[in-house]
């Protein structure tokens, strides 16, 4: 399976902070926002991965990933329209961030039922369900009516910004019709799945954090999400090369060249305390 990352548009909600930077690029406490969607596709065993944004950032992009081999990707970078070449996808927004215990065996069951023809949507339990799409659900855990950015929601259910889609995306993509705000709107898609009795929702429950990065204040709550946990923890979220070095993609002396070459950082010292021969120390 092949992922796509949209870390496009203009990000105006967060001006001035990005007049000059693409709002993936900023921060989320200690590495780049992108790091975190990135992650999630990686944990779901993904390894040639799309990057959709604007032009004049792609260099940024080849700057920060370079060919992707560091993390063992065959594709960190790639653009055209032939990338899915008629398979199935996991398409994530740039600027959402995924956290929780269970979150590998959720993404695997997604990209199982990819291969066996349905969509995989996550719904996630908000506060405020109208700025996102919402989904509601019947007593069987299926998707009844997926609405985008109602202002009478029928749940508390909020569809995040990662999705798992079968081969016959493109294809099924290419039905959506410009929304009144003039965008193609992925809650359309995914009603098309649920149309055809192929949409699966998967309720990421409270043991899971979900979060954006919207708005200077959703941004910075993040922030101190990430922050909180890994210096309690002593560990690194979105850490792309551990994730990579679980899987298997490189090898222990590409982690160690990694954590060199983050040097006295503590992203670099956490790559380098994976290779400590006493595992139980981590
Ligand atoms: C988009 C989707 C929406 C989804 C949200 C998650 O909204 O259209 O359905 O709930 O991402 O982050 P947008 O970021 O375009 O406001």
């Amino acid at each position: 399976m092949k992922g796509i990352i949209l870390a496009g548009g203009s990000g105006t909600r967060l001006h001035p902070a990005t007049l000059a930077v693409n709002k993936q690029l900023l921060p989320v406490y200690d590495k780049p926002m992108i790091y975190f969607p990135l992650s999630t596709l990686m944990l779901a065993g993904i390894r040639e991965v799309l990057i959709i944004s604007s032009p004049e950032y792609i260099e940024n992009y080849r700057r920060l990933f370079g060919s992707g081999e560091q993390y063992g990707l065959a594709q960190a970078f790639h653009i055209g329209a032939e990338f899915l070449e008629g398979g199935p996808a996991s398409l994530v927004l740039g600027d959402n961030l995924f956290y929780g215990a269970g979150l590998p065996e959720m993404l695997t069951r997604a990209r199982q039922s990819a291969s066996a023809g349905a969509a995989t949507v996550f719904g996630y339990h908000v506060e405020d369900p109208t700025a996102y799409g919402v989904v509601e659900l019947d007593g069987a855990g299926k998707a009844l009516s997926l609405e985008e950015k109602p202002a009478q929601p029928k749940s508390s259910w909020a569809v995040t910004g990662l999705y798992f889609y079968d081969q016959r995306v493109t294809d099924l993509a290419r039905q959506v019709k410009p929304s009144a705000r003039g965008e193609l709107e992925i809650t359309d898609l995914n009603r098309i799945y649920m149309e055809h009795g192929a949409l699966n929702v998967e309720r990421m429950g409270r043991g899971y954090a979900w979060l954006d990065t919207g708005t200077h204040d959703s941004l910075l709550e993040a922030a101190e999400f990430v922050r909180t946990l890994q210096r309690r923890q002593g560990i690194q979220l979105a850490c792309l090369e551990e994730i990579a070095w679980q899987n298997g993609w490189i090898s222990d002396d590409q982690l160690r060249a990694r954590g060199v070459f983050f040097g006295k950082t503590s992203y670099g010292q956490f790559l380098l305390r994976l290779l400590d021969s006493d595992r139980n120390a981590r």
